[in-house]
């Protein structure tokens, strides 16, 4: 059953796209095995990461919780390529990305993966729906589509209204939305969020979290979520617990259904 209101364009935009997510079997979208990534600093040696396995399955949601410097941003960096691993292997979809060149980074990133920061991080000088449309223009999309596809993501963000306003003439949670339809605008098939709600306060916090969760439960994607709030790591199908850059447990928690 669609989540969103009857009749309204929304939620025809849910039933497209869940015609296009098929019922395909599971399969594992992100494995680290005996990942550790080791930064040097002048004479320092930094373990961000240490010895990491750990397996994501297609359309989870996962947490990643811990305290400040336990590796959860390196982790993340990790599966985008933003970073490289010092020792291990990771995969994307069962392929080693051990030989990946930056341009298939670039790829990946273009085409796979939407990101969301605590910080926001939309482009000052363009509208809430020029951002949106940023990544589809970086894919080499141009015309009707864009912005089509920006419409509707804006409106399953409830941003319509804004969409001509910059960020500057937008609340936090607003921008936070408007964060979020750039990061699923081209359908990627893995969400990574680093602490998105970290500058919001508690309630705008809490609608960002249940608003990621409805639109990845319903267009099956998977979500890598790093957090300090417990509050936040309550929405994920299971939450990771993580000290000194490594996993340490697994607590898997009741399935959360947002909106039937
Ligand atoms: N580029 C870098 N050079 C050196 N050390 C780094 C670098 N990036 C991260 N580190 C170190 O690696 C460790 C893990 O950092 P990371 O950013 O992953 O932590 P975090 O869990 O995301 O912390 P926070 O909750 O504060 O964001 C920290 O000790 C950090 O200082
Ligand atoms: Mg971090």
């Amino acid at each position: 059953m669609s989540p969103f209101p009857p009749g309204s364009r929304v939620a025809l935009v849910y039933v497209a796209e869940q015609g296009r997510v098929g019922t395909e079997k599971q399969m594992t979208m992100v494995t680290f095995k005996q990942v550790s990534k080791v930064y040097k600093r002048g004479g320092d040696i930094i373990t961000g990461l240490d010895r990491v396995t750990v397996e994501v399955a297609e359309g989870d949601f996962c947490a990643f919780i811990g305290p400040s410097g336990c590796g959860k941003s390196t982790l993340l960096n990790l599966v985008a390529g933003l970073d490289l691993p010092t020792s291990g292997e990771l995969f994307l979809e069962g392929r080693s990305t051990s030989r990946f060149t930056s341009d298939d980074w670039t790829g990946i990133r273009r085409d796979k993966i939407g990101i969301i920061f605590q910080a926001f991080h939309l482009i000052p000088g363009l509208t809430a729906a020029e951002n949106v449309a940023f990544p589809l223009l970086l894919r080499g999309e141009r015309g009707a589509s864009v912005q089509t596809r920006v419409e509707e993501v804006l409106e399953l963000v409830s941003m319509t209204a804004r969409r001509h306003h910059r960020p500057s003439e937008l609340s936090g949670g607003e921008q936070q939305r408007v964060a979020m339809a750039r990061a699923i605008v081209h359908r990627p098939q893995i969400i990574l969020a680093d602490e998105p709600t970290g500058n919001l306060d508690s309630q705008h916090g809490a609608e960002i979290i249940l608003l990621l969760r409805s639109l990845v439960q319903h267009f099956c994607q998977t979500v890598l979520l790093v957090t300090h709030s417990v509050a936040a790591a309550e929405a994920a199908d299971y939450v990771w617990a993580m000290k000194d850059g490594q996993l340490v447990t697994k607590t898997s928690q009741q399935p959360l259904t947002v909106g039937g």
